[in-house]
Parts: structure tokens; C-alpha cells; sequence
């Protein structure tokens, strides 16, 4: 194991047929805030062995899992971002190639005559016989065409029995909704955001692109995978570690939420929406949208030390929790010191502080170097 006075993580490309593997994994479904995947390649391989099991408290879409699963590591992912878990397992425990390729290739022949019916009928038929989605301005979100189309795609998705199908198929649905919707300003989804114009997209064509190419990276997953591995993703609250024992991880790892930075909820709103999955951001530690509250700082480090009392609790004596944590953030034109006051809040929770490394915004390491912008790797033992 090395030790972290002369830890320096090389990011260079290991093997270049799992590190296209693993790219290709993520590009499932874009999610902010992701790890570069070399990062917990690189903590998992120096700080943990082949058969222990790994922990990301915030795991967000399963970056850490699959890097985990990929060096022979039983992962346990937590996120309460149920779009997030439902991306994570999908990426994480691939499914049998054969009979994921029949059954798909199955819901792509019934869609392809169902929307080619549709554009003959002049989508006459998507009135009948469909519900549209009811939720706001999804006139202004979407071509007239493109979501009687998408609706058709989502109710045929919904009427899979088999569940991991389904949850393939959805992710495949959630993921091709931001390329189908009329155009913003910008990649992601604001609060303030309203589209520029009206824009017809072949919804069936980006789908079945966006599936095949999703079919083969699952192929390619399944079978260097090793067998004897397991993946698990809770959708649950980080403050709670309930399903997990005491001291029965061996390395915890995570990219906790920012303080202001984001709303991970709020930005895939959209997929909640066309999912119906209630957009409840009651439980997101440090979201953007929190700003406003008069305790929003305290309540932040108190939902952090909650968290980490968890980790503290489930890490077997003298393993390691690393994280990746900004180094300041500004509120009120107040700068916030968010790094140091992590490590304290450590500290109090009993872990023992081992060291940093400093990581700027591109993803390369700083020993000992100054730059603002940037993140820290902390290192804290049990
Ligand atoms: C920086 S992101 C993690 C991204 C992850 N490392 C990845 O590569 O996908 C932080 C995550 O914290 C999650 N989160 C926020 N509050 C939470 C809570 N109370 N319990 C569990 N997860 C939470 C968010 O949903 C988000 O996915």
C-alpha cells in the first residue's frame, strides 16, 4: 500500500482496451460532477486488494464502482439521486449479451412499425391511443412531433416486463432526451432556462443509435468482468448507512456534493419528468437551489459530519476514506473555506488526517503547488 507522503497518482493509460471500455461505460448518461475515472482507478489500486469491498457514499452514476468491479473489487455504491442509482446499476452489472440483444432488438421492431405508422398518420394515432406526459412547458421543451414520439417510446419501454431490460432501456430513454429536446443555450438544464426555438428530431433513429451502441459496450463489460464480483447500488440517504454492517468496508471512497455548486435533481428534470420520478430534492446535501436558507452553510457541514460518522462506522479499523473536495466556494461574496473545514469536521468524527494532494481543475496533480480553482485529495484513516 503507499503511503501518502509519497503518494503521487499516475493518470497515464493503463490498459487501453478497459480504459476504452470504461469510457465508453460512462458515456452512457452525461451527469455533472463525475470523477475522471482514472481517479478512483488510482486510489482503488494503491489503497485497496483484489476481493475487498469498496464503498462510494455519493456515487453518483457508479464512476468508482466500475473502476472497482474492473480491479476486482466488490462495490457498494450510495446515491439518493434515483435517476443516478438507476444509471449506476444499469453501467454496473451488465446483463447477459444474448438475451439483452433479442429483447431489445424485439422493442426496436415494435417501435420502428409503431412510429412509421405514426408519421403516415400524422401522429393521429398518438392522440387516441397515448397519453401524453403531463408535466410543465413541455410544449416549449419539445418539438409537437418529437413528444408524441417519445411517447410512444416510453410507453412501450414501460410495458417491459423484465426489469433489468427495462432499466436498460430507460436509461437509454433518459439519456437521449437532452439531444431530442429543442435547443438551449447552453448542455445543461436551468432553472432559468427556456429553449430557442422549435426543432424536429428522428427520435426513433437517436434512440436506436444510442441503444446499439449501448448493447455492444454491455457485451464488452460482461465479459471481462470478473464473475465472482458483486455490485450493489442503494438508493438512499448518505446520512444513513442502515443496510451496511460495522466495519465491514475495507476502503470508502467518494466526490461529495459541493456546497452551491449544483442541483442534481433539478438539472435532469426532465428525465424525472418523462420517468415520473417525484422531484423531491428534500434530501440533497449542499444543492444549489438551498442557497437562499440562512443556515445553508451549517446545515451543509452538519450533513457532512453525519455522512462521515457513517463512513467512520462501516470502514474497518485503519482503512482509508478518500475524498475529492473543492477547495473554497463563494457565497454573498464571502469566500468559504470548504477543504479545511472538512478536514476538521473529520478530525472530530475521529478519523485521523494522513495527508493531501492537490488536483487542479484539468484533472492533473500539484504537490506543494498553489493554485486557486482547484480540489483536494484528502486522505483520512480509521
Ligand atoms: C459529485 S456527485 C458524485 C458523482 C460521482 N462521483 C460520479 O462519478 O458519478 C455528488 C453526489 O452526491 C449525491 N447526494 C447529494 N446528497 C445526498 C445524500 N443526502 N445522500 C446520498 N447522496 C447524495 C448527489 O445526488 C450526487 O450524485
Amino acid at each position: 500500500m503507499k503511503t501518502v507522503s509519497t503518494y503521487v497518482p499516475d493518470l497515464g493509460v493503463h490498459d487501453k482496451n478497459l480504459e476504452k471500455l470504461s469510457s465508453e461505460l460512462h458515456s452512457f448518461h452525461s451527469y455533472p460532477g463525475r470523477f475522471a475515472p482514472e481517479i478512483p482507478r488510482e486510489i482503488i489500486s494503491s489503497y485497496s486488494k483484489p476481493y475487498d469491498v469498496i464503498l462510494d457514499n455519493f456515487c453518483g452514476v457508479g464512476t468508482s464502482l466500475i473502476q472497482a468491479v474492473l480491479q476486482k473489487r466488490n462495490a457498494i455504491g450510495v446515491d439518493s439521486h434515483p435517476l443516478a442509482c438507476l444509471i449506476a446499476k444499469v453501467k454496473s452489472s451488465p446483463i447477459e449479451p444474448a438475451f439483452l440483444k433479442k429483447e431489445c432488438f424485439r422493442i426496436l421492431d415494435i417501435l420502428t412499425e409503431l412510429i412509421i405508422m405514426l408519421r403516415k398518420d400524422n401522429y393521429e394515432l398518438v392522440t387516441r391511443s397515448y397519453h401524453l406526459p403531463n408535466f410543465p412547458n413541455k410544449e416549449e421543451w419539445f418539438h409537437p412531433f418529437v413528444l408524441k414520439e417519445l411517447t410512444v417510446v416510453y410507453s412501450i419501454i414501460k410495458k417491459v416486463e423484465e426489469q433489468d431490460i427495462k432499466n436498460f432501456l430507460l436509461v437509454c430513454f433518459s439519456s437521449i432526451l437532452r439531444e431530442v429536446c429543442n435547443p438551449t443555450h447552453y448542455k445543461f438544464i436551468a432553472d432559468n432556462m427556456v429553449p430557442r426555438k422549435s426543432q424536429y428530431c428522428d427520435v426513433l433513429n437517436v434512440f436506436a443509435k444510442k441503444l446499439i451502441k449501448m448493447i455492444d459496450t454491455n457485451e464488452n463489460f460482461y465479459r471481462v468482468r470478473p464473475k465472482d464480483i458483486s455490485s450493489e447500488v442503494f438508493c438512499e440517504d448518505s446520512r444513513n448507512l442502515f443496510m451496511l454492517k460495522d466495519s465491514s468496508i475495507d476502503l470508502a471512497l467518494t466526490s461529495p456534493p459541493y456546497l452551491n455548486q449544483l442541483d442534481y435533481m433539478k438539472m435532469h428534470r426532465l428525465s424525472f419528468y418523462w420517468l415520473e420520478i417525484p422531484l423531491d430534492y428534500s434530501n440533497e446535501i449542499g444543492a444549489r437551489a438551498k442557497r437562499g436558507r440562512k443556515k445553508c452553510v451549517s446545515d451543509y457541514y452538519d450533513d457532512m459530519k453525519t455522512c462521515m460518522r457513517e463512513v467512520y462506522r462501516v470502514l474497518k479499523d485503519d482503512s482509508y476514506y478518500v475524498m475529492i473536495v473543492g477547495d473554497c466556494t463563494k457565497l454573498n461574496n464571502k469566500s468559504i473555506h470548504i477543504y479545511q473545514e472538512l478536514v476538521k469536521i473529520a478530525q472530530q468524527v475521529g478519523f485521523k488526517f494522513k495527508g493531501k494532494v492537490k488536483k487542479n481543475q484539468d484533472g492533473f496533480f500539484f504537490r506543494n503547488h498553489d493554485k486557486s480553482n482547484c480540489e483536494w485529495i484528502i486522505f483520512l484513516q480509521k
